[in-house]
């Protein structure tokens, strides 16, 4: 009788260990698995953020350019935004001084949501990505404006742009 209550002891014992056991193991498998996959969405979204950046050779682009060309490609963007000292907001912000502004960053005009929670400032690779698809740069801002296709008008405005202010940038 003694010899059964042993061996029923030792059933349940194993039981609980084979239990206890697969609990850590599955706890442990799983664990892995979920540092593994947030590591590798972090790497992801690192790389295609530093690849958009390093994309563009400023220099390269910029030399696209001319500020007298971006004057007369700025004809397209007159409908929305003034771009002379004191100018006022239009059914665009008024784009004085923007460079190196703050995104959404004038007080006195009313912007989208999105492009206030943008958190980032008006450099040339920002101007660059916004003007060539402001739709898909910022995601859900309100410029109603296709973007302008080609380098040499894009570089050509920022010039403009910079060239239109009360510190204008040394650009390459
Ligand atoms: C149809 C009107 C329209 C046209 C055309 C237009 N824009 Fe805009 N633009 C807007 C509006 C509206 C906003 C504000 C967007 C928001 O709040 O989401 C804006 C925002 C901007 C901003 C952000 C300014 C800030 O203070 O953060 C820049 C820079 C800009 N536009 C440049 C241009 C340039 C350069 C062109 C011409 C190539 C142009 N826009 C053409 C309507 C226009």
């Amino acid at each position: 009788m003694g010899y059964e209550i042993q061996k029923i002891f030792t059933a349940i014992l194993v039981v609980f260990l084979f239990v206890f056991g697969i609990g850590k193991i599955s706890d442990f498998v799983f664990k892995t698995e979920k540092n593994v996959v947030s590591y590798k969405v972090e790497v992801k979204e690192k790389t295609s953020e530093s690849s958009q950046k390093s994309d563009l050779d400023i220099e390269a682009f910029l030399a696209m350019g001319t500020v007298d060309h971006g004057k007369s490609t700025f004809k397209k963007c007159k409908a929305c935004h003034s771009i002379n000292k004191g100018g006022k907001n239009n059914i665009g912000p008024a784009l004085y001084n923007v460079m190196v502004r703050n995104a959404g960053g004038l007080t006195d005009y009313k912007y989208s949501k999105s492009l206030l929670a943008y958190g980032k400032k008006w450099t040339v690779e920002e101007l660059n990505g916004f003007l060539k698809k402001p739709s898909t740069w910022i995601k859900g801002n309100k410029m109603g404006f296709a973007g302008l296709k080609s380098e040499k008008d894009r570089a050509s405005v920022i010039l403009y742009l910079n060239q239109n202010s009360d510190n204008p940038l040394e650009l390459p």
